[in-house]
């Protein structure tokens, strides 16, 4: 990192998430070329990242955004606009619909996927003539390998699987949705395609547009961008009535940014010295612990280096598991001491507790004279408070 940006960014105090505009810019642009190359349509899936304030630089590059949730469709017909004017309506998929909520979703969204038949026939009634519908289905085949991360895991709640379905879709779904990868390339699409059309395509002929999800990592620096245009290509060759949809959250915001702390103490057990910083794993980085993954961060090693200085990295919450095993540090680490985790803005802000713009549960008190009182309840104004 250079000099003079490092003393701004340390500047502000710590912790702090910093989204870095030329960075986001030029993952944009590549997502741009991709979308005009081949002809498809890109949208930014709001479950990776809802920082409202950057939708009318994202719009302007991104096609529509997608909800999976009332609050996230409220938050892009809030801010995901072109212009004043033209506001933008969400793709919207949710593994189930609340139904006090669903005429208010079906007002603010463009599509609705339903992830089982039983909700589509639920809701048609309701979407008739107002939205495009479809359906998400469940390929049973992933490149994914950790399970949280992976809808076609054995038993998946997310799709329906090929032996459900009947010879022919209900004639009112006009596309279907997958959604297998996370963090994929363009050669693990490319075998999901041939899934797809081996177990799918004979209800192709009826629909006019496939949604291929997310995790399409088109701006890894060794993603093969031109591979990927190219495969769209093919199969679009091969359907030219469809429109090809994706929904990428992470390729967005892929290196766009960090998180900066501060060492407030060095504690140390059995040998092993851990420094206690001024963020959390689990409130503020929890895929670290979920998926878990190992975050790089600058002037630390992630494997062992013998002439370095191990560190855990621990959290500041109470939870005993909030902590990262060792880094390799050239130097003994300081209290006062600067850490930078790279590449931590998509699955940060979004993930704590209103992941997917999910609705908190409100919160009551159960007095002993049996009198139930609402302490709190939340709304989209919470939730938008949340995000910017
Ligand atoms: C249905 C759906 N679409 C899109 C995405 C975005 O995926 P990614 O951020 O890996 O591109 C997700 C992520 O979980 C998802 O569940």
């Amino acid at each position: 990192m250079d000099n003079k940006k490092h003393t701004d960014f340390l500047s502000i105090g710590t912790p702090a998430y910093i989204l870095e505009e030329a960075k986001l810019l030029q993952n944009l642009e590549k997502i741009k070329y991709v979308q005009e190359q081949a002809n498809v349509k890109v949208i930014l899936a709001l479950k990776a990242f809802a920082l409202w304030k950057t939708f009318p630089l994202i719009s302007k590059y991104l096609a529509g955004a997608t909800a999976s949730s009332l609050n996230e469709a409220q938050l892009i017909t809030n801010h995901f606009k072109i212009n004043k004017e033209t506001l933008i309506k969400a793709h919207t998929y949710s593994p189930a619909y609340v139904p006090a909520e669903m005429e208010d979703l079906i007002s603010k969204s463009s599509h609705i996927t339903f992830n089982s038949l039983n909700q589509f026939q639920t809701y048609i009634d309701q979407c008739k003539g107002k939205v495009s519908c479809g359906l998400r289905v469940n390929p049973e085949w992933s490149s994914v390998e950790t399970d949280l991360y992976n809808p076609s895991a054995k038993g998946s709640r997310l799709g329906e699987p090929i032996e459900n379905l009947k010879e022919q879709l209900p004639s009112q779904i006009d596309g279907l949705h997958i959604h297998v990868l996370c963090e994929s390339t363009s050669y693990d699409l490319e075998k999901l395609l041939a899934v797809f059309e081996s177990k799918f395509s004979r209800y192709f002929h009826q629909l006019s547009w496939i949604n291929l999800g997310g995790g399409h990592l088109m701006t890894q620096e060794d993603y093969d961008i031109e591979h990927l245009i190219k495969i769209l290509k093919i199969f679009q060759s091969k359907y030219p009535h469809l429109e090809i949809i994706l929904e990428p959250g992470s390729a967005v915001l892929w290196n766009v940014g960090m998180l900066t702390s501060t060492v407030l103490d060095i504690v140390e057990n059995n040998n092993i010295k851990t420094a206690i910083l001024d963020v959390s794993f689990t409130c503020h980085m929890p895929d670290t612990l979920e998926m878990p993954y190992r975050p790089n961060i600058v002037n630390a090693s992630k494997e062992k280096i013998e002439q370095c200085i191990p560190y855990r990295l621990g959290g500041v919450s109470c939870l005993a598991g909030d902590y990262l095993e060792a880094y390799y540090f050239e130097k003994e680490l300081n209290i006062g001491d600067t850490i930078i985790f790279k590449d931590m803005i998509h699955y940060t802000t979004v993930k704590t507790t209103m992941f997917n713009g999910v609705q908190h549960p409100s919160i009551y008190y159960y007095t002993s004279h049996k009198k139930l009182t609402k302490l709190r309840s939340f709304d989209f104004e919470d939730y938008e408070k949340r995000m910017c």
